[in-house]
């Protein structure tokens, strides 16, 4: 793996492909063991969710349904705090266990603020949520992230989903921003 330039950023190789399938295999099979009585439903959180999801799915051998919803609160490498809701939830989800799958968890804001949507608005019979990624010397909230793939430093990572300024995506494997050098 090389290190590559996004915009005016470099990025160094963080996880391969390969390592993040391994993770998310045995986060799968966690997830399986205390739904394996239910139909869960799974909710991603667009856009960044999309690769963790497709890949988690492929893993989870029990009976489940998928729903998304899309919300942002990243500007370029940064967290601003506040979490808009930019497509709202594709299904109805009252009444059901439902597992809200994050591509990473941060600050901890996003899902602080789908938690009170998802009370006022749908309130299932249960809400747990499944991350990919956690970074705990920013997570700052009470509640707990019920299954996380890995915990990772505060450094702003993409790749596999995740985006900087919306490039990034597609890469297959995880990139680590490389702190003080910036292109011009
Ligand atoms: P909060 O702070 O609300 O952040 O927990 C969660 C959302 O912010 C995005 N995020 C990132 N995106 N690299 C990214 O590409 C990162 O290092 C990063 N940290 C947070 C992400 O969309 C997440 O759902
Ligand atoms: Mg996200």
């Amino acid at each position: 793996m090389e290190s590559i330039t996004i915009h005016d950023k470099n990025f160094v190789p963080y996880l391969k492909h390969d390592e993040i399938q391994e993770l998310i295999k045995n986060l799968a099979e966690k997830v399986y063991e205390d739904y394996k009585d239910e139909t869960p439903i799974f909710v991603g959180v667009l856009n960044g969710v999309i690769m963790f999801f497709s890949d988690f799915l492929k893993y989870y051998k029990g009976k489940c349904e998928i729903a998304f919803l899309q919300v942002s609160s990243y500007s370029g490498t940064q967290s601003t705090g506040i979490v808009y809701k930019k497509m709202d939830l594709t299904k109805d989800v009252v009444d059901r266990h439902i597992v809200l799958m994050e591509d990473i968890v941060d600050t901890g804001n996003t899902l602080e603020n789908l938690f009170e949507y998802f009370k006022n608005t749908q309130r299932p019979k249960s809400l747990k949520v499944a991350s990919l990624l956690l970074k705990p010397d920013v997570f700052q909230k009470d509640f707990t992230i019920d299954y996380v793939a890995k915990e990772i430093p505060n450094k702003f990572v993409l790749g596999y989903g995740l985006d900087y300024d919306e490039l990034g995506r597609n890469l297959p494997d995880l990139y680590q921003l490389e702190e003080g050098r910036i292109n011009h």
